[in-house]
């Protein structure tokens, strides 16, 4: 498999810290200190799916491919307005695309779980081309009281397209069920046959667990996929990290021992945004002629589950 085009899109509302000190008990100071994150942009007008297809076609348009050359379509997706259709179906009819789509939840670690996905696709030659779509609005899953939860988070979409190559170089997925560090439960319709108490809570996170588990898994399975690449840690171009805290993203670099200038971020503007973090920030990279053909990279992301994923990637752009 290999990486052929990316996009990315970001909702107009930015949020600065400053506008959450009007109506929560927090500070710049705090966010920034804890969290690195001095904005994030949150879906107000627009719609995810509006989101979602901005980055679809600049993936598209960037790998050279128009919607009728895509034979499969993989969504991450948490939540959304519908519970169904998946986002994915909405996704396709937008594009104009008539492939098959599935949607996945593997919360934010999603743009590594779809890749493997693809991979198995591609290898099986069920598929030539791939569109990966990322895209997640968590600010409608917490609740704006809590000062803990909202501060975190941001809406967006990153997308990637995905054809036949030999630049995936090693995978690794893995799921640990810790359902209770990081969970958020929406309401169902009632019945006459629902007796049971039930609860309905927004976001749910046990931050200091959370940046425990995050630290250590995405530490191990970098380790991991080196060790099995027989690469060095200061063979990787870039590190591309889940953007949820600038802390964490620090704490797993200095646990590797490598530069700064090797692990870009963009939590500072966006927040966590969820497993479009990772395609958003690789777009990014992308447009700002930051990738050579042949560079290593790592992607290494964590989530709700707990669930991770990582891999070592050859960029194949020129
Ligand atoms: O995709 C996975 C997403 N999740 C993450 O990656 C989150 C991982 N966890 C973290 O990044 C950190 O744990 C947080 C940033 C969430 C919290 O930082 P912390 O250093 O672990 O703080 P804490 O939760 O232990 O809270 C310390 C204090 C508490 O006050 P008291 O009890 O000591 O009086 C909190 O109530 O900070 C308070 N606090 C705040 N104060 C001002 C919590 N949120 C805020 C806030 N503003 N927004």
């Amino acid at each position: 498999m290999k990486i052929i085009g990316t996009g990315s899109a970001h909702p107009t509302c930015a949020v600065t810290n400053q506008m959450l000190e009007q109506f929560l008990d927090t500070s710049d100071e705090w966010i920034t200190e804890r969290t690195g994150i001095k904005e994030r942009c949150v879906i107000s007008s627009e719609k995810l799916e509006d989101m979602a297809v901005i980055a679809a076609n600049q993936a598209l348009e960037n790998a050279g491919l128009t919607a009728a050359d895509i034979d499969f379509i993989i969504c991450s997706n948490v939540v959304n307005e519908y519970v169904t259709p998946a986002l994915s179906c909405i996704i396709q009819g937008k594009i104009g695309a008539t492939c098959p789509t599935v949607d996945i939840n593997a919360a934010c670690a999603g743009f590594i779980f779809a890749m493997d996905m693809a991979e198995d696709k591609l290898k099986c030659k069920k598929a030539k081309n791939i569109l990966i779509v990322c895209a997640e609005e968590p600010s409608r899953m917490v609740s704006w009281q809590n000062r803990s939860t909202c501060v975190l988070f941001g809406d967006g979409a990153g997308a990637a397209v995905v054809t036949e190559g030999d630049e995936l170089k090693a995978i690794r997925l893995t799921t640990s069920s810790l359902t209770e560090v990081l969970y958020y439960q929406r309401s169902l319709e009632p019945t006459p046959y629902i007796s049971k108490e039930e609860n309905f809570e927004p976001l749910v996170m046990k931050g200091r667990e959370v940046f425990k588990h995050a630290v250590t898994n995405s530490c191990r399975d970098i380790r991991k996929l080196l060790n099995e690449t027989g690469l060095d840690a200061n063979d990787i171009k870039y590190y591309v990290l889940h953007q949820a805290n600038r802390r964490i993203i620090d704490s797993i670099r200095n646990f590797l021992g490598v530069d700064e200038e090797k692990v870009p971020h963009n939590v500072e503007r966006y927040g966590n945004i969820s497993s479009a973090a990772l395609p958003a920030l690789l777009d990014e990279l992308n447009r700002g002629g930051k990738l050579k053909k042949g560079d290593k990279l790592v992607f290494s992301a964590f989530g709700a589950g707990f669930t991770t994923g990582a891999c070592v990637i050859e960029w194949a752009k020129e």
